[in-house]
């Protein structure tokens, strides 16, 4: 039976009172964490998104009415209390910021009752993730996952707040859409008018964003929702959302300066932290170089060596093989990690296996200096000296080496540095590193479709001292691409943009598209450089990775309110669901089946 709020108002959310309201009569309502009747004595923790505080129901203070009702609260049920706050008459209790004082009831109703739920709504659920995403709203009352979105809401407001200052316009995009090619799949939504015809959701605005410009607006910039049909991972949802932004009359630097100091102030007044600026740089080639990757994790060092020289002339097949075929030997270093057990380094060998290495060789040096090794028979003691002089090697390390080509020693070196260092707990999670890696490849060779694709997308600008590469070399193109990458999580990216439709067309052209297949696509567009366009230049963060990151979660499910998992499905509401026969006939769909 639930009861009215009438004439009841809300004074205050539980956790806001405190000592300094001693004496005062406060009206909160919430939900019953917990109730505990001790005989004539009830005690009633009571939660709402600020925290907890204590109730307490005593006969002497309320109607006999009311006490009956408090003795029937149950976990969830929804009440709303009117009463003294004073201070704790038993111990207080450090773990709560309300724990010096409890409110005395003079007065309760029922605004709801509850049932049992499927779970406890506590911190550090142990309840396995299913159970609460089914339940979604019931798993959003835990004070972890609302402290998360709190966050996220306080960021969105000091993102709006700075570029307002720095003089961006918000600017709503189209969901409904042509495609823009990100890279990925796109989401198509048929069109009922247009029979046969499909919009696509966005992969991100970015077109309309350079429209923007050329329209004039100098700066926009968008909280804006995503769509990318790709397969999820812990840091990719198929629906996310971007802080997206694009400048006009600019180039990499300004649009850097203006990122850092946003980067400076949210992380600041949100979490504390003091980021220094500028933020450090690295060019691509030196971080594939150094770490093997394209956003490095830079808290920690375990860096490539490339050993390719040393051993270039062994007697080891896998490494001469490697080299012959245009590959390379690198290794890294795993300081102190020499004692390793054979089981072990057997699993970092299967685990190097999991990406594309055709194994692993290592030298162990014992913290006596005597040396065990994959493959000692097949060098010479000299050979094997310089390789360990080479890698840093010191008596208690363990030196892993891969050889293959270039790319697969880079993913199995850079995934390997990653594991090791979770091992040795080099990471942590209290340490922000940022860095900008810039001067990225404009393309990228597909294997699978035979062609170059865009590293980052069609519309990012080439650098102007490779131009003169773009016909005969346009692999070795750099691009005025830059990411920002949080402690090895790529946060956000974007480009200086092409604003010369001859460059667009080339571009277009390298790209496999004829000029009737680019302007089918993208006319609009190229339409309106015709009409006067700014240099311009943006970028994009992925705003939920950033709170991830800001929140110390692993998984970026914990800072989305509704989140789908792997499938691409929610678990609350079912959706993607089979819609009525009726829906499709309108839009003229007819399903086959696809088993
Ligand atoms: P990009 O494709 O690099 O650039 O995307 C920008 C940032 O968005 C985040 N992100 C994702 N987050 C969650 N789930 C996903 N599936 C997902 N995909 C990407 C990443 C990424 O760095 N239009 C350009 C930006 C520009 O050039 O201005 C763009 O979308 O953190
Ligand atoms: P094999 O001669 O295949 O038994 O390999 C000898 C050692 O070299 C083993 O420790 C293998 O794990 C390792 N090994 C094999 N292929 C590679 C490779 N591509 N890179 C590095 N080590 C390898």
């Amino acid at each position: 039976m639930a009861e009215s709020m009438k004439g009841m108002h809300r004074t205050h959310r539980c956790a806001h009172l405190s000592l300094s309201n001693l004496h005062e009569q406060v009206t909160v309502m919430g939900w019953v964490q917990k109730s505990r009747n001790k005989g004539g004595i009830i005690f009633v923790d009571l939660r709402d998104r600020s925290g907890i505080i204590q109730i307490i129901f005593e006969g002497k203070n309320l109607s006999g009415e009311d006490f009956l009702k408090a003795e029937r609260l149950r976990s969830e049920y929804v009440i709303a209390v009117t009463g003294t706050v004073e201070k704790r008459a038993g111990a207080a209790n450090p773990n709560l910021s309300t724990g010096e004082i409890e409110l005395i009831a003079g007065q309760i109703r029922i605004l709801s009752e509850s049932e049992t739920p499927p779970f406890p709504i506590e911190e550090d659920s142990k309840t396995k993730e299913e159970l609460r995403l089914k339940y979604r709203y019931l798993d959003l009352r835990r004070p972890d996952i609302q402290k998360n979105l709190i966050m996220r809401s306080q960021v969105a407001t000091l993102v709006r707040q700075f570029l307002a200052d720095e003089g961006f316009l918000e600017i709503e995009t189209p969901i409904l859409n042509k495609s823009t090619p990100e890279g990925a799949r796109d989401y198509l939504v048929p069109s009922r008018v247009h029979p046969g015809n499909f919009y696509a959701l966005p992969q991100s605005p970015q077109l309309f964003k350079q429209l923007l410009m050329v329209s004039g607006y100098d700066r926009y910039f968008q909280i804006a929702k995503c769509f990318r049909d790709e397969d999820l991972r812990a840091d990719r949802q198929p629906e996310f959302t971007q802080i997206d932004m694009e400048m006009s009359f600019v180039d990499i630097d300004d649009v850097i300066e203006v990122n850092e100091r946003l980067l400076q102030k949210v992380f600041k007044e949100t979490i504390g932290v003091d980021v220094k600026l500028p933020i450090k740089r690295m060019t691509y080639a030196e971080a594939m170089e150094r770490f093997g990757s394209d956003k490095p994790d830079t808290r920690f060092g375990m860096e490539l060596n490339n050993v390719t020289n040393i051993v270039r002339d062994c007697n080891f097949g896998v490494f001469t093989g490697a080299i012959a075929d245009g590959g390379s030997v690198r290794g890294i270093n795993a300081k102190g990690q020499g004692g390793m057990s054979r089981k072990k380094i057997d699993a970092l060998v299967e685990y190097a296996k999991g990406y594309g290495a055709k194994g692993l060789a290592y030298i162990q040096i014992a913290d006596d200096g005597s040396i065990k090794s994959s493959f000692a028979k097949f060098i010479s003691e000299e050979e094997m000296h310089r390789l360990i002089g080479a890698m840093d090697g010191e008596n208690g390390d363990l030196l892993l080496f891969a050889a293959d080509k270039n790319k697969v020693v880079f993913d199995v070196l850079s995934a390997l540095r990653l594991h090791l260092a979770d091992m040795m707990e080099l990471t942590d999670k209290d340490t922000y590193e940022f860095l900008w890696v810039t001067e990225f490849p404009l393309f990228e060779w597909s294997e699978e479709q035979g062609r170059y694709v865009a590293m980052h997308h069609p519309f990012t600008m080439p650098m102007e001292e490779d131009l003169h590469l773009l016909d005969k070399e346009p692999g070795k193109v750099r691009a005025k691409a830059y990411d920002i990458i949080l402690n090895g999580n790529e946060i956000g990216g974007g480009s200086v943009r092409i604003h010369q439709d001859d460059v667009q067309e080339k571009m277009f052209e390298k790209l496999g598209f004829s000029k009737e297949a680019a302007y089918d696509r993208f006319g609009f567009l190229l339409n309106a450089f015709k009409y006067g366009v700014p240099p311009h230049a943006g970028l994009a963060y992925g705003f939920d990775r950033l709170i991830m990151l800001m929140a110390k979660e692993d998984n970026i499910r914990n800072v989305i309110a509704f989140p789908k998992i792997k499938d691409a499905s929610c678990l609350m509401t079912d959706a993607p669901n089979v819609v009525d026969d009726a829906q499709l006939e309108e839009l003229g769909i007819e399903l086959i089946n696809k088993e």
